[in-house]
């Protein structure tokens, strides 16, 4: 896929231009673009961004219901090892319970299942329904809330993260802690807002304990939910935050070096969305040097805007 050349020249706020200070981008390099970074500008001289979630998400995008497509591996995270996801999530505050590995029939039995569910869904409100009943995974037994996501319908942008961690499974809503906060201030770089334009989601809509990365079986069980929701969102494009994300969507075993910097396509009932893959904000926080780089995908995200 081609991205078509630069929409309209950006206009930066104080708070963008504080943005691109810190990542060290102080020379006019975007398309279109003549204006160089005060030095001046400084993130202590930012205005404090709004992070004023929208209301969980209610109305319906019009929607066919349709059989979710086989659910992708999940690589990364199929390992028994369980890594953690590099955020600042607190620690869990329930007791833990070890998932034991599951057969690949008890995986498919578990996805043939939450596929019917999520089909039958004719509207997001359904969709929430059925995921809030699911015991499809062990992921059930220790959720306060499913995390559905947040955001508006026929984003511009669907941002789809690993899954919720401790805040965001006390609150019932995405990207509620400081990768959270990250991800708001990047999207507002390019104008976007998860109030305005954009629909926050995670691959798995129950938090892993433990702050620990969803395993195969568990993005596997919850593939159909993610599916259903893009084709009731109907999304202009969609950014995979992080390796694991990217990899499990892009149903590739490719590092994300080699996934970023190129716009992929995702099919959804027979629709080819087009995916741009990025480094996970939670990463961000703890690697700044790579921020230059994310900033990069979100332009080339900027030029598939509709
Ligand atoms: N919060 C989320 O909802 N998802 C992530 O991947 C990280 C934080």
């Amino acid at each position: 896929m081609t991205p078509s050349p630069d929409p309209k020249p950006l206009h930066y706020s104080a708070m963008q231009l504080a943005w691109l200070h810190e990542l060290g981008i102080d020379k006019p390099w975007l398309p279109g673009d003549t204006r160089a970074v005060p030095a001046a500008a400084s993130a202590a001289s930012a205005p404090a961004q709004s992070a004023a979630p929208a209301a969980v998400l209610t109305a319906a995008a019009a929607s066919t219901p349709s059989a979710a497509s086989t659910p992708t591996a999940a690589r990364a995270s199929a390992t028994p090892t369980t890594p953690s996801r590099s955020s600042t999530r607190g620690a869990a505050s329930k007791p833990q319970q070890a998932a034991a590995p599951m057969s690949a029939v008890s995986i498919a039995a578990m996805t043939a299942l939450t596929r019917a569910a999520a089909a039958a869904a004719p509207d997001l409100e359904s969709l929430t329904l059925a995921a809030s009943a699911c015991q499809a995974c062990g992921l059930c037994r220790q959720r306060d809330q499913v995390v559905m996501g947040q955001g508006v319908t026929q984003p511009a942008i669907l941002v789809v993260g690993d899954g919720p961690g401790e805040q965001e499974d006390r609150k019932g809503l995405p990207f509620m802690a400081e990768s959270g906060a990250l991800l708001d201030q990047m999207l507002a770089t390019i104008g976007s807002a998860r109030t305005r334009d954009v629909y926050l989601t995670n691959l798995v809509k129950c938090r892993p304990p433990g702050n620990r990365l969803a395993q195969r079986e568990e993005i596997a069980a919850c593939h159909s939910y993610l599916v259903r929701q893009l084709e009731l969102l109907r999304p202009f494009s969609i950014l995979a935050l992080g390796r694991n994300v990217a990899q499990t969507l892009l149903n590739t075993d490719e590092p994300l070096q080699n996934l970023r910097g190129r716009v992929h396509a995702f099919e959804v009932a027979g629709q080819k969305i087009p995916l741009v893959a990025s480094y996970h904000s939670a990463h961000l926080l703890n690697h700044p040097a790579d921020k230059a780089a994310a900033w990069q995908d979100l332009q080339l995200l900027r030029t598939l805007r509709r």
